[in-house]
């Protein structure tokens, strides 16, 4: 990397839409000095959607949805990767890179999702449904992916499903993922009882509610919300399918039933659509700030490390998908 970095005043024509003035003067010294880091420690930084605009749009180097993070994460060349994003995304990364310096700035950005299963559990399911393939979503821990035949996400879960060949599988942990997938699929699928702690609050009334107070607005929601919300909408997607929708079809008012600063990112690379803004907020992914990205870098922390013989299997899940 070489030539003069931007200064935060050109990158604030980025995101000026959605951040006002007064809350970016907080940032600017901040994005100054990641910029700066991020060149003298050969650091990329990796942003999931999820991420506030002056980290999506100023700082980050890939952004993406779970999939093309961890698609793009195996093409890194840089020494160290910095994952703005939750804890299974930063040790996904690291279960492709295992000998880069893998950083998460902030230890406790988990997954309700994550949290909702436990290695043992997946054992206890290959037990009871014996030869059933088990295919396991990215929100889950690097144990939880040592134990399944193949990882997926929410933008090709289905693909990954009907690659297997077989006539009932089990998918964990996302209960409503799992019968969103099944409604598209003659696979059987056996779910297991997890939920996003921030799709699940969307109801079918706050779409009705919305449709009637934003007449012609177009409904996207992501297929982590419960079946019956996914059915009233006019689309479901992952947050890039969702992104690419609004690109593509470019609807003149949009809601994403999703979290909330996926609005602000997407919104700001589409002037002339008209987004209206009920959301829920990931606290997980919140806890990701300019300021503890900046720290991440100055003090090489927290580095995400995952036991050798877990990482191997857990790697084989995750390639396996990548290469369907
Ligand atoms: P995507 O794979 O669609 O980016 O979703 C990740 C996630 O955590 C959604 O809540
Ligand atoms: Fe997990 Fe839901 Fe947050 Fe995504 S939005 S990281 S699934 S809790």
């Amino acid at each position: 990397m070489s030539g003069a970095l931007p200064s935060a005043a050109s990158l604030y024509r980025r995101v000026w839409r959605v951040i006002p003035p007064g809350e970016w003067a907080a940032f600017s010294d901040d994005i100054e000095a990641i910029l700066a880091l991020k060149r003298e420690r050969n650091a990329v930084i990796l942003a999931h959607n999820y991420q506030t605009p002056e980290i999506f749009h100023c700082v980050a180097d890939i952004v993406g949805d779970s999939l093309a993070l961890a698609r793009k994460a195996m093409t890194v060349e840089a020494q160290v990767i910095v994952l703005a994003g939750v804890h299974f995304m930063a040790e996904t990364a690291k279960l492709l890179n295992p000998n880069k310096t893998v950083l998460i700035p902030d230890l406790g950005a988990g997954c309700s999702l994550a949290e909702s299963i436990t290695a043992q559990d997946v054992r206890l399911m290959r037990q009871r449904y014996p030869g059933v393939p088990i295919v396991t979503y990215v929100n889950t821990s690097a144990e939880v992916k040592a134990e399944s035949d193949i990882c997926c996400t929410s933008g090709n879960a289905k693909a990954i499903i009907e690659s297997l060949g077989v006539p009932r599988v089990i998918m964990l942990p996302d209960e409503y993922l799992a019968h969103n997938i099944a409604a598209q699929t003659d696979v059987e699928i056996i779910a297991w009882q997890g939920h996003c702690e921030v799709h699940e609050r969307f109801t079918p009334a706050d779409i009705r509610e919305l449709r009637e107070n934003h007449p012609g607005v177009t409904v996207l929601a992501h297929p982590e919300c419960p079946p019956d919300v996914v059915a009233e909408a006019d689309f479901s997607g992952s947050t890039a399918a969702m992104s690419d929708y609004v690109e593509t079809q470019k609807p003149p008012r949009v809601v994403l039933m999703t979290e909330c600063s996926m609005s602000d990112n997407v919104a700001l690379a589409h002037p002339d659509v008209e987004f209206i803004r009920p959301c829920n907020l990931c606290p997980h992914m919140k806890r990701i700030t300019l300021a503890n990205i900046r720290s991440a870098l100055e003090e090489n922390r927290h580095i995400v490390t995952i036991d050798p013989c877990v990482a191997e299997r857990a790697r084989w899940a995750v390639e396996r998908m990548l290469f369907v």
